[in-house]
Parts: structure tokens; C-alpha cells; sequence
């Protein structure tokens, strides 16, 4: 039986208001598919949703929002009571591979208690089509490039561990039921922004990922990049990787719709997404600052854990079977990540220089010429919210007054505020007394000693020779105490 015209195909994207998911939604759009995202907005904004929208002009009338956490069973057999959908596309996940280390349960509970959910539901409402987000990372480190789709499997961290189990969930559904149809994509390292400016990445918290990293270097939100190892065996010692424009991701991902509606039977089908061509780091970073004319200043350190020295993908399948090619090379990516990145360097929070109201929905902006997005609400006093700590105007720590990443400070591990208003060293040590940071992640207060378990010993004041006061030379006050308006302690030695 021929397959019906696009126009009358409804998909549902999990994770739509993403990174990948905001620019497949496009093209999906573009496609002439009508489009339901559900997303939860843990690592994105209302605002791309919007931006989409206007990007895809008279498509837009054809995309629809629901705020759902696809772990919500209630909420999502709403989303599915009220549409008939065709196909899935499942983006939604969490996807930092050091947190997924610290908190594997969050990993485990979201990626696959999530996606369980998900299959159930479209099971019952008789949704057998989906097209799943996997990743290289399944690949652990290869034993030799290019990775081809029957290279053996392995998982290196809780989150590679809940894309493999995603992966191993597809294939058994699909061999104990032959209605579904799942194609798997497994992306190698994606990049760039949608050419506009108007979408791209803008992650939360801390970068984990190289190129959002170098972009909030060249912005300024971050002083430097550090290199994770310089001793791999490739031509300038940097770890090589696939980098694969955004875009042409998008447009794999439309390849892969399109064949699940070709009518043959698929099965389960796994393709690699990528371009099939090796990039050092170096060479990134070098591309990156040819495309917005600044140095990116970098440090050389250690090798990361659990990092592979060469993966790049074979895309001999992709190319066959799905009839998809990556066009874009690296100066194009670097080109639209920069325009992105320069046009909204605080991603989807960036003031509108334009007219002074929001870009999309044309609600005025907020006294400090930030848009109200709903991930980063504002405070009271009309500040927007960075790492989860209200910001001051002038960019200080409202606290402790310690500079925050706005003034090229960096955030400690826990993406929380240095305390003692002194940037701390690359290597989380303070940068005066070289004490690490405590258990919980803080730093000890400037001028504090170490104790020999490595904890500061109990603040109380502590006089210096001169009589003044350590830090600001503030004299003693009537009370014989160091003046402590400024919040500031000090220890006794
Ligand atoms: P992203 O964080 O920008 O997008 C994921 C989206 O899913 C976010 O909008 C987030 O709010 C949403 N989400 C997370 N948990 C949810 C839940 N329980 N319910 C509803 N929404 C939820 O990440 P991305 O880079 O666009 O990645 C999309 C997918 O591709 C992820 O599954 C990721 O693991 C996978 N992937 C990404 C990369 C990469 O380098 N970006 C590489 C390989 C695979
Ligand atoms: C990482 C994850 C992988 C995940 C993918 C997409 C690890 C070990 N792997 O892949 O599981 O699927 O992201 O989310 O985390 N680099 C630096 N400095 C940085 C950041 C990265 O030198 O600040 C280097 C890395 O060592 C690597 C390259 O840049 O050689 C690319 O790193 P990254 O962007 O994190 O991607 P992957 O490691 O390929």
C-alpha cells in the first residue's frame, strides 16, 4: 500500500526543544511533516521552540508544544490520546557523561525509566515507528577506524550504558513483535548551528562537550580551554573525532523517517551518522578561532577518563541505504557554531539588541536586557540565573561578591560559585593555598590554612602582623575585631 503524503504525517519528537531535536524539528517542518514536541525543558528552552517556529514561516502553524517529562505516564498517554502519531523521533535524554558518573541513578531513571514509558505507551496506541538518538559512544574505545555498525559494543560510563541498554530494548521489541520499525542513529560528535544564528546548542551549566566549551571561551564566559592530553598517538597528540555539522544531522535524521515510510519492513537497523573524517582537537580549536578571529587561550593537561584516541565513522551504510551524506565540512560548522554563539553568547537568555523585546514572542525584555526563558527564571530583582545562583547586575556573586564566569572566572566542579572572589585554578585547586576542594565540592575562604586532613580548621578571626586586616588593610574595629561586613572570615593559625 503507497504511503501517505507527508503533509498528513503527524511525528511526536521527545527532547524537540534540544540541541539535535530544535534543528530536526526544523527540517521535519520543512519536510512538510506536521510536528508534537514533548520535552521537559531540563536542558533547553521554550525560546528554541519558538525561534523554530518563526525559522520555518508558514510550516510553523504545523508544530505544537507540551511541556511533559516523558517519565509522566498520565501526561504522556494525554499527548498520545489527543494525536494519532506515525512515527517517534526520541531525543529526550540526559546527556553529560562525568554527571551521568556521579548520578547514575538520574541516568538510569531518566534515559531508560523514560523510554520504557515511551514504548509503552506508543505500544498501546499502536505507534510502532521510532527513530532513537544513540551514540558513538557505544563504540567504547575501537579497536581500528572507521567504525562500521557491526563493530562488538561497549559502554564505558552510566550514560553509554543507557544507550547500549536503549539499543539492546529496540532489538528485542522489534524481534518479539515484527510491526515495529526503530532505526537507530548513532551520532558521532555534532556541531555547529542552524546558518540563521536564530537556533543552536546552549547547554546548562558546565560544557562537558569540546566545541560548546571553546564557544564559551571566544564569548567570554570561560577563560580557557583546557586540552584533555597531548600524548595520544595521532599527528599533534590530540584525541581525533567525527565532528558532524548539525544540520546534516537534522537531514539524516529526515533520511531515516523517510524509510521507515518506504513500506518495506525495516526492523531494527542501526547507521552511523557522521561524515567518516577524523579531526584532532587541535585542529578544531584552530578552525574555531580562524571562524571568529580570537586566540582561544589553552591549557595542556591529562588525558580524560575513559576518552578514545581515534573515532571517526564508516558512512558506507548510511550512504547506501539511507541515501544521506554529509555536506558540511569543519569551516563550516566553526562559521555557523560562531555565528550562533556571537549572535546569543548567552545562549537563549541573550538580550535582544534590536528593539529591546524578546525576538520570537515580543514580550519586552527584563530590566537587565535578558529574556525571560523558563530555564533560567529570573530572581525578584530581575536577574537571571546562572549555574542555578542569581547573578548580580555587575556580574558578582550577590553573596560572597566572588566574580562569577561573566568576568572570566571559572565555576568550581559543581558548577557553583568560587567563594573566596578568587578564581579557582584549572587544576580545582585554590589558587592561593593550594588546598584542594572539600568534599562537597567548596572552597576554603582566601587566607585559610589547611589542617592536615586537608579541611580548614574552624573559621574564627585571625590577626596579622601589621594589625590590619588580612585581606582589604582594614585596622582592627572598637571591638577589637576585623571588620566582617564584607562576609569575610578568617582563620586563627
Ligand atoms: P539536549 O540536552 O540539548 O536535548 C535533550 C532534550 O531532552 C532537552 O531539551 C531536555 O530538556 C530533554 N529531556 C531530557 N530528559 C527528558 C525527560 N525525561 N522528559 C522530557 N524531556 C527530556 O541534547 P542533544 O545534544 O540535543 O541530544 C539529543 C539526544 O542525542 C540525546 O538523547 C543525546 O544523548 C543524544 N546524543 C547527543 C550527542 C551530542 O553530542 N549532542 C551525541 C550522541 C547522542
Ligand atoms: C563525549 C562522550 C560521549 C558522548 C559525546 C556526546 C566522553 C568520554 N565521551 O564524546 O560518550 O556520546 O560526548 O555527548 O565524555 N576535549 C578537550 N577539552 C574539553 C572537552 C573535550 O580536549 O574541554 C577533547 C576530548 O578529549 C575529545 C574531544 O575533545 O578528544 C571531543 O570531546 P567531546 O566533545 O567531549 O566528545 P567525545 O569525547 O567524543
Amino acid at each position: 500500500m503507497p504511503s501517505p503524503p507527508p503533509a498528513a504525517r503527524t511525528v511526536l519528537v521527545t527532547g524537540g526543544a534540544g540541541y539535535i531535536g530544535s534543528h530536526t524539528v526544523l527540517q521535519l517542518l520543512k519536510g512538510g511533516f506536521r510536528v508534537v514536541v514533548v520535552d521537559n525543558l531540563d536542558n533547553s528552552s521554550e525560546v528554541a521552540i519558538d525561534r523554530v517556529r518563526e525559522l520555518a514561516r508558514e510550516f510553523g502553524k504545523n508544530l505544537f508544544f507540551h511541556q511533559v517529562d516523558i517519565r509522566d505516564r498520565e501526561a504522556l498517554e494525554k499527548v498520545f490520546s489527543s494525536t494519532k502519531f506515525d512515527a517517534v523521533m526520541h531525543f529526550a535524554g540526559l546527556k553529560a557523561v562525568g554527571e551521568s558518573v556521579k548520578k547514575p541513578l538520574l541516568y538510569y531513571n531518566n534515559n531508560l525509566i523514560g523510554t520504557i514509558n515511551l514504548f509503552e505507551v506508543m505500544t498501546a496506541h499502536g505507534c510502532k515507528k521510532l527513530v532513537f538518538s544513540s551514540s558513538a559512544t557505544v563504540y567504547g574505545w575501537p579497536k581500528e577506524v572507521p567504525c562500521t555498525e557491526d563493530f562488538p559494543l561497549c559502554a564505558m560510563n552510566p550514560y553509554g550504558r543507557t544507550k547500549l541498554m536503549t539499543e539492546d530494548i529496540c532489538r528485542d521489541i522489534c524481534k518479539g513483535d515484527s510491526d515495529w520499525d526503530m532505526i537507530l542513529l548513532r551520532y558521532f560528535n555534532p556541531v555547529g548551528a542552524h546558518p540563521s544564528g536564530y537556533i543552536g546548542e546552549d547547554p546548562h551549566g558546565i560544557p562537558n562537550n569540546l566545541m560548546p566549551f571553546v564557544q564559551q571561551v571566544a564569548v567570554g564566559r570561560r577563560p580557557a580551554v583546557t586540552i584533555f592530553g597531548k600524548d595520544y598517538s595521532t599527528k599533534d597528540g590530540t584525541g581525533v573525532r567525527d565532528y558532524i555539522h548539525v544540520l546534516d544531522l537534522a537531514d539524516g535524521h529526515i533520511a531515516a523517517m523517510q524509510k521507515l515510510f518506504e513500506g518495506s519492513q525495516i526492523g531494527c537497523e542501526v547507521y552511523n551518522l557522521g561524515t567518516g573524517k577524523g579531526t584532532s582537537v587541535l585542529e578544531m580549536v584552530a578552525a574555531f578561532e580562524k571562524a571568529c578571529g580570537k586566540k582561544i587561550p589553552l591549557i595542556m593537561a591529562g588525558r580524560r577518563p575513559g576518552d578514545a584516541e581515534i573515532v571517526y565513522a564508516s558512512t558506507a551504510k548510511a550512504e547506501k541505504e539511507l541515501h544521506w551524506k554529509a555536506k558540511y565540512g569543519i569551516e563550516d560548522m566553526c562559521r555557523d557554531q560562531w555565528n550562533w554563539a556571537s549572535k546569543n553568547p548567552w545562549g537563549y537568555g541573550s538580550p535582544d539588541s534590536m528593539n529591546g523585546k524578546h525576538p520570537t514572542s515580543g514580550s519586552p525584555d527584563t530590566t537587565n536586557g535578558k529574556h525571560p526563558t523558563k530555564r533560567s527564571p529570573e530572581t525578584p530583582n530581575g536577574k537571571r540565573l546562572t549555574c542555578g545562583l542569581p547573578e548580580t547586575a555587575n556580574g558578582k556573586h550577590p553573596t560572597y561578591g566572588s566574580p562569577t564566569a561573566t568576568n572570566g572566572f571559572t565555576e568550581t566542579a559543581n558548577g557553583k560559585h568560587a567563594t573566596c572572589r578568587l578564581a579557582e585554578a584549572v587544576n580545582l585547586k585554590h589558587p592561593i593555598c593550594g588546598s584542594p576542594e572539600d568534599a562537597i565540592g567548596k572552597h576554603h575562604s582566601h587566607g585559610s590554612v589547611e589542617t592536615s586532613k586537608g579541611k580548614s580548621p574552624p573559621y574564627v578571626s585571625r590577626e596579622i602582623a601589621s594589625g590590619k586586616h588580612p585581606t582589604y588593610g582594614l585596622p582592627k574595629n572598637a571591638n577589637g575585631n576585623y571588620p566582617t561586613s564584607q562576609k569575610h572570615h578568617f582563620l586563627s593559625t
